[in-house]
């Protein structure tokens, strides 16, 4: 199936390849998206439920997607399409959609993060009341622009191609991520009061597990968490088949699954340990036990600006710009990769120049995102529909088709495997991995039409 393939791309080294998947799972869904979910589904149960769900389906998932992607040596349309068994293109062109809807509103919040780079930069950021700010630049024109901009300069690296583009800008981009956010992590631990973060955020409350602020049987936590789990990993869509057809060795999956999810949630934590002693120290809002802020798309740009406020003068803009520069680092990279999905599938499917198909993507995603950029409510509900709908459904169809459509699935993960665990692997994603997230995806829906019957309903009736 890959034997016309022999011009394909491929990453110059290993490094190379975990480092651009390390970069396309941390990105704003560690720092962004994972507080905001957190709070929205009430606290630790949530944390809990996530962690679980990430271990036990995560990662066989992300072993299901790179044994697809490096066995057909294709991007996910084709990959899909080449089993010979049964017609599963639908589903790949369901994953370049997903890779669409989500890239559309994940570049406006990135160009958030870019608006405010520069206004830090220019003392402005600082000077405002982080709502007053945050109402100004986060829906209308300024946010079309920065929009654009993101998606402009993301589109300047997929055209480079793999080896040139991808691979070359991750092998920097991820170590100056990484060196930053430890510098922030210890400037907040020599904050006066940082301790009181540490404590919400570090001592596992046991206590309140079975307390009824802890309720693991809420449909929208489950969903959520699973959600979550789904994005933060950058699986369900095809992104980790695309950057798995371009190994060409016979690498050991699992280990390299381990150090990318490993990697993905040691970040994840290292910028909790700037966000909460930051939120106690400055007294953003109070931290305790069970009781949960209220929390929305916009509850990170306006909670963390308040401290840089709080400093002030130089260093307050000066750190403003490191952190918000972070998280530009971080949604660049999964960005890159949300594009080259969608880039992949046009050149594979209609012979496209990588030139022409990167044109042709970035500005549908651009006009598509138009209206996340004028609008945080759509952001909203664009983000809710790709996670808890669309990245399930994607998860689920990985499972079935690495578990019973592909032929030569245990026999793919064995090349290079160490450790012997893909009889294991084959039984988790026949049996109860499908169980499981078809159950969620169901109670998903079930939760999702619920709540547009519940707004369409006239108020207490
Ligand atoms: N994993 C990325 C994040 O956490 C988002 C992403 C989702 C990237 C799906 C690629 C595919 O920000």
């Amino acid at each position: 199936m890959s034997a016309d393939n022999d011009s394909r791309e491929q990453w110059g080294t290993r490094l190379g390849f975990i480092l651009a998947a390390i970069g396309s799972a941390v990105g704003l869904g560690n720092i962004w998206r994972f507080p905001y979910m957190t709070a929205e589904s009430g606290g630790a149960s949530f944390v809990i439920v996530y962690l679980f769900l990430l271990f036990l389906i995560g990662i066989p998932v992300m072993i299901a997607e790179f044994v697809i992607g490096r066995n057909a040596k294709l991007s996910p349309v084709k990959a899909l399409s080449s089993s010979g068994v049964a017609d599963w293109k639908p589903i790949g062109i369901l994953f370049v959609f997903t890779g669409f809807l989500i890239l559309s509103y994940y570049s406006v919040v990135a160009g958030w993060t870019l608006q405010y780079m520069v206004d830090s930069a220019g003392g402005v950021v600082t000077n405002y009341s982080p709502d007053v700010y945050f109402a100004a630049i986060s829906q209308g024109q300024r946010s079309v622009f920065f929009h654009l901009f993101f998606m402009l300069i993301t589109a300047g690296i997929v055209l480079s191609g793999v080896k040139r583009g991808i691979e070359k800008s991750v092998k920097f981009l991820i170590p100056t991520l990484v060196f930053l956010l430890m510098g922030l992590a210890v400037w907040a631990y020599f904050r006066p009061g940082a301790a009181a973060g540490y404590e919400f955020y570090l001592s596992p409350r046991t206590d309140l597990l079975f307390s009824e602020n802890y309720n693991f049987l809420d449909i929208n936590l489950l969903a959520n968490a699973a959600g979550q789990t789904f994005f933060t990993l950058s699986l369900g869509m095809g992104a980790m088949i695309t950057y798995s057809s371009y190994l060409s060795s016979n690498d050991d999956l699992v280990e390299e699954t381990l150090i990318i999810s490993l990697s993905n949630v040691s970040i994840a934590f290292l910028a909790g340990l700037i966000v909460f002693p930051i939120i106690s120290a400055y007294n953003i809002f109070p931290l305790e036990a069970g009781q949960l802020p209220e929390s929305t798309v916009s509850t990170l740009f306006q909670a963390i600006p308040q401290a840089f406020k709080s400093i002030g003068g130089f260093w307050g803009s000066f750190f403003s710009f490191v952190f918000f520069g972070c998280l530009f680092l971080a949604a660049l990279t999964s960005a890159i990769s949300l594009l080259e999905v969608v880039t992949s599938s046009l050149i594979d499917e209609f012979n496209l120049s990588r030139k022409l198909s990167v044109t042709i993507s970035s500005v549908s995603i651009f006009l598509l995102g138009v209206p996340a950029a004028l609008n945080t409510g759509w952001l909203g509900m664009a983000d809710k529909i790709a996670n808890n709908i669309l990245l399930l459904s994607g998860g689920f169809f990985i499972t079935i088709y690495a578990g019973w459509v592909m032929k030569e699935a245990a026999v793919e993960l064995k090349k290079g495997l160490s450790i012997p665990v893909a009889q294991l692997w084959l039984g988790l994603i026949r049996y109860f991995i499908p169980i499981i997230m078809l159950s969620v995806l169901l109670l998903s829906f079930w939760e999702f039409s619920y709540e547009m019957l519940q707004e369409a309903l006239p108020a207490n009736a």
